[in-house]
């Protein structure tokens, strides 16, 4: 048989595992009655306290090493500042890593924090990262995934739905009228941008009449994004989709630059008029282009909050139940998708 784990106690207890945790670290914050009945448990069940994790704590610095995909994307410095200002509250700092979306750059900078012995790690993966936390987590430093679900719960997470995000995106362009519909985004590797393509084939494979063009660039950058915009001015105008979904608002900056200044004034693009354009994360620089982007929302502020705390409530509990933070994604609508006359 299993040793008995704090689940096993708060179930046979009836309370929270954060209670349980309670009981062990700080019983005066418990009603006795509750307290007697965890410990009961506890003898029932010969429950055993993991104190050599709590051990491994011992010596941890004050400071969350953070790693994010792009450090020149606003969405990603909203999460750092979210993840700052609950940190301070808590005595903490933040160390921002940019992995610059490099499988090795994201591994030195995993080598940095386990070397500080940082208090926790939060990060928004790149490569398959599962193991090297996990082994991590074994030496006293929990982590947080950011932007990513946790498969089977290994680890807690904050993200956002993607593919409920790209299916808002493009079911907004098709009820604008738009049928011919590009996808902007890439690497595919980023699970961020598969989600919200899967999301966009789903609404555009119900809407009879409409078709997808899928438009793979190699970096989630203004520069990519005007490079692709000046691939679609070059076509015949026939040959031109009727809206564009980039994967995010740097792409659709960078698509919006080259729709509407390149080419003479024979190819010249009106957005909305000729194309419309989305972009997702509704960044600040989204509402203030020069045509007001329309885009899909995330709560980045808050989700580097929540990392926080997901990270706080595992560095007093080991054992605590993962859990998987879910927000849902918002349509924001401005002008570069107003519908066609
Ligand atoms: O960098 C990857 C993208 O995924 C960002 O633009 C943001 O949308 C994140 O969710």
């Amino acid at each position: 048989m299993s040793t008995p784990s704090v689940h096993d106690v708060a179930k046979s207890a009836g309370v929270s595992v954060g209670t349980v945790s309670n009981v062990l670290n700080h019983p005066h914050k418990v009603s006795p009655s509750t307290v007697e009945r965890v410990q009961n448990a506890i003898e029932t069940l010969g429950f055993i306290r993991n104190d050599a994790a709590r051990q491994l704590r011992v010596g941890h610095s004050q400071t969350i090493g953070l790693v994010v995909l792009d450090v020149r994307n606003p969405f990603f410095t909203d999460i750092a500042r979210g993840a700052e200002d609950k940190a301070a509250e808590s005595g903490l700092t933040v160390t921002l890593g940019n992995s610059d979306e490099s499988i090795e750059r994201e591994a030195k900078y995993l080598d940095l924090f386990e070397q500080q012995r940082v208090y926790g790690v939060l990060i928004s993966p790149y490569g398959d990262i599962t193991d090297r936390l996990d082994s991590m987590r074994k030496r006293g430093i929990p982590a947080v995934l950011v932007d990513r679900e946790s498969p089977n719960s290994t680890f807690s997470s904050v993200s956002v739905d993607d593919t409920v995000g790209g299916k808002l995106a493009a079911a907004h362009l098709l009820e604008t009228g738009r049928r011919r519909i590009a996808f902007i985004g890439g690497p595919m590797a980023i699970r961020q941008v598969s989600d919200r393509l899967t999301g966009a084939r789903q609404a555009i494979d119900d809407a009879p009449g409409a078709s997808i063009e899928v438009i793979e660039i190699d970096a989630l950058s203004v520069i990519a994004g005007r490079a692709a915009g000046a691939d679609i001015v070059a076509r015949a105008p026939d040959d031109r989709p009727d809206a564009i979904f980039a994967a995010n608002d740097l792409v659709a900056m960078g698509v919006l630059q080259a729709l509407l200044m390149n080419g003479s004034s024979a190819s010249a693009v009106r957005v909305p008029e000729d194309i419309a354009l989305m972009g997702y994360d509704d960044i600040d620089f989204a509402s203030a282009a020069v045509v007001p982007l329309s885009s899909i929302s995330q709560p980045s502020a808050q989700m580097g909050q929540t990392a926080v705390e997901l990270l706080l409530e595992e560095a007093a509990n080991p054992d605590f139940d993962r859990r998987q933070v879910v927000f849902a994604p918002k349509l924001v609508v401005r002008d570069s998708t107003a519908p066609t006359q």
